[in-house]
Parts: C-alpha cells; sequence; structure tokens
C-alpha cells in the first residue's frame, strides 16, 4: 500500500479528491493535513472532516495547519465554492474529533518516522503547510517519494488572474519553496485539469449510484459547475484536484515532460505565474514533471467505479 499525505483545502474538488483515496484501496491515508485556501483553516478543516464523515471513515487523522499564506494576506476562493467551500450539500457538522498537533509537526514527524521514500504527499491547495514543514525540518526532503500538486498553469493561462492559478497566486512564495526544494514533483496544471469536466451526464452517473456519497458528491459538483460552466461556456466544471490522486493510481492516464518551472514573485500583473520551460529555452535544472495531457474519459471511469464502492 502506497502510504499517503493529503496537504488540502477544502473545496469541492478537494472533496472528490480525498474520497478517491479513502475508496482506493492501494492507499493508506496517513492523515489529511489542512491549509487555508479556498476558504479560511477552520472550514478547511470542518470540511475536511465532513467529507471523512460521508465517507464513513471517521477515524481518519485530520490536522489543522497554516490560517496565512507565508508572507501575504489570505485571498480565498469563495465566488467558486461558497461561504462554507463546500456549498451544494448540506451535509452534517462533524463529530470526528481533529488531532491536536499542528498539520506542519505531523508532516515532519511522519516522515522522520518513515523509511526513505514511503510517503507521498499529495497537495491539492496553496503549499504553506509542505514549505513550512520543509523550511523548519529540512531533513524531510530527502524522506519524501515525491509531491504531486494540482497548482500552476501555462498554455490555459491562469483562473484567477489572467497569469496565476488559485494555489500558486494564494501563497508563490510556498510554491517557490516547494517546486525548488530538491524533491520530486509533479505538477498537474490547469493545461491537464481543464480537460476533466464534472459534465451533466457524470454528475448523473453520480447521483444514480443512491448512496450518501453519490447523492453528497452529485450536490456539490451541481453547485461547483455553475460558476465555471458560465465561466469556461463548458459542459460542467474542472474537476481540478482528483487529478492528483487518480495520477497516482494511473500514471499512464496521463502524459507530460521533466522541465523547469519557475514562479514569479515580484510582479504585480503576473504574480503566481507558472513560468514552464516547455521548449527547454533556458538550461535551467528540470525540477518538474509538468503533466500536459489526459486521458479525461479513463478519469472519469475511474472515478465512478471507486465512488462507488464507498457507502
Ligand atoms: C485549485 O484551486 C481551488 O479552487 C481548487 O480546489 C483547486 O485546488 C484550482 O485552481
Ligand atoms: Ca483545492
Amino acid at each position: 500500500m502506497r502510504k499517503i499525505i493529503i496537504d488540502t483545502d477544502p473545496g469541492q474538488d478537494d472533496a472528490v479528491a480525498i474520497l478517491l483515496a479513502l475508496a482506493s484501496p492501494e492507499l493508506d491515508v496517513l492523515g489529511i493535513t489542512c491549509t487555508a485556501g479556498n476558504v479560511e483553516l477552520e472550514l478547511t478543516i470542518v470540511n475536511a472532516c465532513k467529507i471523512c464523515e460521508l465517507a464513513d471513515r471517521p477515524e481518519t487523522l485530520v490536522f489543522g495547519g497554516e490560517a496565512k499564506p507565508i508572507l501575504r494576506p489570505l485571498v480565498t476562493a469563495k465566488h467558486v465554492h461558497g461561504k462554507t467551500g463546500l456549498d451544494g450539500t448540506d451535509l452534517p457538522y462533524p463529530k470526528m474529533r481533529i488531532s491536536k498537533d499542528h498539520a506542519v509537526d505531523f508532516i515532519i514527524d511522519a516522515l522522520l518516522a518513515s523509511k526513505n521514500k514511503e510517503i507521498t504527499l499529495c497537495a491539492l491547495g496553496p503549499l504553506t503547510n509542505i514549505a513550512v514543514a520543509m523550511t523548519k525540518e529540512p531533513k524531510i526532503k530527502s524522506k519524501i517519494d515525491r509531491i504531486i500538486l494540482m497548482g500552476g498553469g501555462f498554455f490555459e493561462g491562469g483562473n484567477i488572474t489572467p497569469a496565476a492559478e488559485f494555489n500558486i497566486f494564494v501563497d508563490p512564495e510556498a510554491a517557490s519553496i516547494v517546486i525548488n526544494s530538491g524533491v520530486k514533483i509533479v505538477m498537474m496544471p490547469l493545461d491537464v485539469t481543464h480537460k476533466v469536466l464534472a459534465t451533466k451526464s457524470f454528475i448523473e452517473e453520480v447521483s444514480s449510484m443512491g448512496t450518501n456519497v453519490g447523492n453528497g458528491v452529485a450536490g456539490l459538483l451541481n453547485f461547483f459547475g455553475r460558476y465555471d460552466s458560465k465561466k469556461y461556456g463548458s459542459d460542467g466544471a474542472p474537476l481540478h484536484d482528483p487529478n492528483v490522486i487518480a495520477f497516482l493510481l494511473e500514471p499512464d492516464y496521463y502524459s507530460g515532460k521533466e522541465i523547469n518551472v519557475d514562479i514569479e514573485l515580484k510582479s504585480d500583473l503576473t504574480l503566481g505565474m507558472t513560468v514552464a520551460d516547455w521548449w527547454e529555452i533556458t538550461d535551467k535544472p528540470k525540477n518538474v514533471y509538468f503533466v500536459r495531457n489526459v486521458n479525461a474519459g479513463l478519469v472519469l471511469e475511474m472515478l465512478i467505479t471507486r465512488l462507488r464502492t464507498l457507502p
């Protein structure tokens, strides 16, 4: 079983990613570490617990982490995710207990106690927790198998500014620390996630499962779709974060290449832009496996098959 830590800011698409991981017997979810992002930290923690309880997995360890980006004030995405971050389905207030440790300490302790390359970090939100953990205890870097992160966009542009994708824009300094850390990075940018859409027929299939998870996810995705379908003129919203887990499970569904990616930290106009040297114009070190394409049909099929196994 592959051991993973999910760092997240749920978010409807984070919710689907977490459910996919919990539904996958190949994965051992050691913990879910929450960060501020789509909504404030207090809400992302509650949302992570709601999702675990929806999947009937209240024993899952959930940790609260950083409430603010390293240097900047928090920017949220309530215009997309609603004021709770998980609008669309009224999930009960969770009863499960939240772990007492700070998310950063959990990440450090779990990695230090692990065998080399035993733990994969799956990052679904701004990278604050992971960057702070690396800065506090640099020894963890050599322990990490790799970090698969949803973030960035190059050919597709940005979604929070014309140049920047939300997760990177919220904490660009953290993103820069992480992608220049020397740890193996897989970047799942908008270039890929904009191809994996929660279409009406996909949501209907989810809803027809007739389970708590099916009904819950259908409600979340119906809400999530309303903003993005209008914005992009597409049949449904991009299922960004589930691609991180899907890549871990079926890397052959995706293609990309090792390139240099750097983060813009200075310009007001392009702050948080992921400058991807796709054409290898510079000889800067290749620090990222930048995913460019996906077989979206297979990813959606995997989601249906696996979510169906949940209660
Ligand atoms: C990313 O930003 C968030 O709104 C989503 O959950 C996803 O992680 C997409 O830009
Ligand atoms: Ca997210």
